[in-house]
């Protein structure tokens, strides 16, 4: 199959995706084989693990056995089981190059003092510790190569962590810690050959709002009404670009809104 720049300087890479079962990480799992389908191996990692499966048996379908897909079930909340992931590895795949730390959550639109502690310790675990753990884990396999090393990081942060909103207050506060920590790798490691991304989306339509008002399908369906929000597909595209680019280049940042949006709580909404 022919290439893009693109599709060849990503041929031969080992890419990990976590929060993959869905939503994002779907995507983004799809358009990397799609954009590079002669060479690729991608680690598939979340929860759900059978959807992983059918989720790599439909890019083979896609794409053909040029891209190799390894389901992976990983809680990036569980310390233990993100600090073993890298050695339970087979080890034809243990030589990664990019990290996509995309597993995220909300829970509940309350607001302090009634925010559940449940609700609050899942966030912080998955969207803050799970990615700082993630990047831990991963980063010591970039630093043995070649230039102070060799890799890139991309992680998905929001809108909510450089605007807060009311009812919020705890994943917008997850996602600025996402910012922070992010920007600060990228100093650390400005030495390397190591390239640090954050891409911030605004709203997306995934299962995101499900989650969010715990299942319950029609209070999701409201906050896209009379919206046309971003799909999982815009945001792959823009990750695949990012870790496509010429090893010089580093899309450090980026905003990334559908039309009728300008800021966390301005949209405009047909009626
Ligand atoms: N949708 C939006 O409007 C929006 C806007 C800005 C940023 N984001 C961010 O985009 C990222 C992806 O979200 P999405 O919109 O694609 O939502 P989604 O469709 O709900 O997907 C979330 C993914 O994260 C995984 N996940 C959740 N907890 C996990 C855990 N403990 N361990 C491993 N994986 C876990 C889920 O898989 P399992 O349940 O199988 O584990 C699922 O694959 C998140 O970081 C989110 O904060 C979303």
């Amino acid at each position: 199959m022919a290439s893009s720049a693109m599709g060849k300087r990503l041929e031969g890479k080992t890419i990990v995706i976590t929060g993959a079962s869905s939503g994002i990480g779907r995507s983004t799992a799809a358009e990397f084989a799609r954009t590079s389908p002669n060479n690729l191996r991608l680690i598939l990692t979340a929860r759900r693990i059978d959807t992983l499966k059918q989720i790599a048996a439909d890019i083979t379908k896609e794409v053909g056995d040029g891209v190799k897909v390894l389901p992976f079930q990983l809680d990036v909340s569980k310390p233990e089981e993100v600090s073993s992931f890298v050695e339970k590895l087979p080890e034809e795949w243990r030589d990664i190059d990019i990290l996509v730390n995309n597993a995220g959550l909300v829970k509940g639109v309350a607001r302090a003092p009634d925010i559940a502690a449940e609700d609050i310790n899942v966030q912080f675990a998955t969207n803050v510790t799970g990615l700082i753990n993630m990047t831990q884990a991963v980063l010591p396999i970039f630093k043995s190569r070649d230039e102070g090393g060799k890799g890139d990081i991309i992680n998905i942060g929001s809108i909510a962590g450089r605007e807060p909103y009311a009812g919020g207050s705890i994943y917008c506060a997850t996602k600025a810690a996402v910012r922070s920590f992010t920007d600060a790798l990228r100093k650390e490691l400005i030495a390397t050959r190591i390239r640090v991304i954050e891409i911030d989306p605004g709203q997306v339509e995934t299962e995101f709002s499900v989650v969010r008002f715990y299942g319950d399908r029609s209070k999701a369906d409201a906050v896209y009404a009379g919206c046309e929000p971003l799909t999982p597909d815009d945001i792959a595209e823009i990750i695949v670009f990012a870790a496509g680019r010429r090893e010089n280049v580093v899309i450090a940042d980026t905003l990334v809104f559908p039309s009728h949006q300008a800021a966390a709580g301005v949209m405009h909404r047909k009626v």
